[in-house]
């Protein structure tokens, strides 16, 4: 990151706040710490054991929390400057960061959340927004804006966020990072403020997959037993249709890393929609009102719509009484939000539960233990700042639709960053059962490097497609070059070869023929030069040996003009040029 971003940045100058860096292109000003923190203070893991016993698990790593986990000494934030002046500092820190800094890592300090926690668009109208470090003029996405912003910086190796409706998957997909919502439950929420408990799961970011693994073994306390092999890996072809990039540039790069993996077998594609219309018959109660022309989508659709009433339903029902104190404080977005679904009736959130519920036994049948589903974890590439796309419907029901999988089942998902689209980071999913975090980890960790070469390999294949369209047009400028020197414009014929030569630089003809130029010109130096590299290139070409006879008999060497044309008649034994020229070169020297 830091090669491309360091030059579109300038450096302005020092300030209070530090040092201030000014994106040229996108006309934003960019702080130092990318915006990402909230606060900064450094909270040191207990001394190493001494040897022979192992080191801490976690030790020489540095990591940041979302501003609404509890830290002992200090007030927790909640992405709102309010919520901190009417409540008290903390009296304990929460467990998930506890046991990190117990387990050898040190933490250095509180990320910027979205108001509340309540949005998945990273823009906190109170704090700015965290600028997204892997492309400036975009969203970095929330409600974990800045824990996604600071790994993907390079700021700390790991950080924690909360994950209710995306908050994790999306900010890391975004950001280009790995992203870890864990089996809902999986993780004690206590010690972090809840936005809507029945959906809320801490995760985590990070851009290493062995940092995750070792991360995610001792926030979930799971044993290091032996890994298991998926046996189904699932592409979710319906949700592939609901993606804005090439579906395939992504498919393609799971598939070829899959069979090499894990063999062809494990490989197979599914259509989720219909699934859940067929195991999860409260979505159908729901699907009133949801606008799609492809019956399947309106099935996935519904059930972003359920997860989003059921997150503000519960949402209210705990933070509704504060909210109403500080009303004029909220912004105006997060107002509208909340307006927009105050209607929701009581029966109409039993309907979104009994959706949970159903979802939660039939992605446990389909996934068993040994299965995976791979699914975009968002619709495109992350929307520009301010654009109007973010708050458009379409954008975030199709967002909404994908996250709602995870957060709606209770499966824990990973997001994996795969490389670049026009300049905007790609990722894909993948979702294993609840209670599957082991298994979904150690997949992680065994496909991560497979699927960066395959992206690799992807890229380098449409780089080589830039080859294929670079020799055409070297092509054509080998025809203008020829019409050039029908038309005996010398000179002309000859800097349409040196173009094609620039283009293409390996086709003899080019050389040749422009030796035939320079033969005209009277620069028989570098049409001999011209002639020896078409040569090099092609040891056969009869032209260019014939082309280099004439030029060094011109230049009136002889022996070795002789040679050339020798040499044409061995490739050539009957063509006349060479047969002329050689008897007349012999006369000379008889
Ligand atoms: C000799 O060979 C060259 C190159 O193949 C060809 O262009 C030319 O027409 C030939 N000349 C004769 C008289 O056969």
């Amino acid at each position: 990151m830091a090669s491309t971003a360091a030059n579109l940045w300038v450096l302005v100058g020092l300030s209070v706040a530090g040092i201030l860096l000014v994106a040229r292109r996108f006309k934003r000003v960019v702080k130092a710490d990318f915006g990402a923190f909230i606060e900064r203070f450094e909270l040191l893991p207990p001394p190493p054991p001494a040897p022979p016993k192992a080191p801490h698990p976690l030790a020489c790593l540095s990591f940041a929390v979302a501003d609404l986990f509890d830290i002992k000494g200090y007030i927790t934030g909640f992405g709102i400057p309010e919520w901190s002046k009417t409540h008290e500092p903390a009296d304990w820190s929460s467990p998930a960061v506890s046991i990190l800094i117990n387990g050898g890592a040190t933490c250095v300090g509180k990320t910027v959340i979205d108001e509340l926690g309540y949005s998945i668009n990273g823009e906190n109208k109170h704090f700015g927004a965290p600028a997204n470090p892997v492309a400036l003029d975009r969203i970095p996405g929330g409600s974990s804006s800045g824990s996604a912003v600071a790994v993907s910086a390079g700021f700390v190796e790991f950080s924690l966020g909360i994950d209710t409706i995306g908050g994790v998957r999306l900010p890391a997909a975004y950001c280009g990072v790995l992203g870890f919502r864990p089996s809902f439950g999986a993780i004690a929420n206590t010690g972090v403020l809840p936005v809507s408990p029945s959906l809320d799961s801490i995760g985590v970011f990070a851009k290493d997959p062995s940092i995750l693994h070792r991360v995610g073994h001792v926030l979930l306390q799971l044993p290091c037993s032996e890994k298991r092999q998926p046996r189904h890996i699932m592409i979710v072809d319906d949700y592939f249709q609901l993606l804005k990039i090439p579906a395939n540039r992504i498919t393609q790069v799971v598939t070829k890393s899959t069979e090499k993996l894990f063999g062809r077998q494990v490989l197979n594609h599914i259509n989720l929609g219909d699934y859940l219309a067929a195991r999860v018959p409260s979505l159908k109660q729901l699907n009133d009102g949801i606008q799609s022309s492809d019956q399947k989508l309106r099935s996935l659709k519904s059930l972003g719509k359920a997860m989003q009433m059921l997150q503000s339903h519960e949402f209210k029902s705990i933070h509704g009484e504060w909210i109403g104190s500080v009303r004029p404080a909220l912004s105006s977005f997060l107002s509208k939000q909340l307006d927009a679904l105050s209607e929701t009736s009581s029966f109409t959130i039993e309907r979104c539960q009994s959706v949970r519920n159903e979802m939660r036994l039939a992605l446990n049948a389909l996934l068993k233990d040994d299965g995976l589903l791979v699914i975009p974890t968002v619709p495109g590439s992350p929307p520009k700042y301010g654009s109007r796309e973010i708050l458009s419907d379409d954008y975030q029901i199709a967002a909404l639709s994908l996250l709602a999988i995870a957060s709606m089942s209770g499966c824990c998902q990973a997001t994996i960053p795969l490389g670049f689209h026009e300049k905007s980071p790609v990722s894909v999913s993948i979702i294993a059962r609840q209670g599957g975090d082991r298994f979904l980890l150690d997949t992680v960790q065994a496909i991560y490097a497979s699927l960066q070469e395959h992206v690799d390999n992807l890229v380098k294949s449409s780089s080589s497609s830039k080859t294929i369209s670079l020799e055409e047009s070297a092509e054509l400028a080998k025809e203008k070059g020829n019409a050039a020197y029908k038309d005996k414009q010398w000179q002309k014929a000859v800097s349409f070869y040196s173009e094609a030569i620039k283009l293409s630089g390996k086709n003899p003809t080019y050389y040749s023929n422009r030796a035939a130029a320079y033969l005209e010109t009277g620069s028989y130096l570098q049409a001999e030069a011209d002639c020896s590299t078409a040569i090099s290139l092609d040891k056969k070409g009869v032209k260019a040996y014939l082309r280099r006879g004439t030029a060094r008999e011109l230049l009136g060497y002889y022996k070795d003009a002789v040679e050339d044309f020798k040499y044409a008649l061995v490739l050539e034994p009957t063509n006349k040029t060479a047969n002329v020229a050689l008897s007349r070169l012999q006369k000379l020297f008889q």
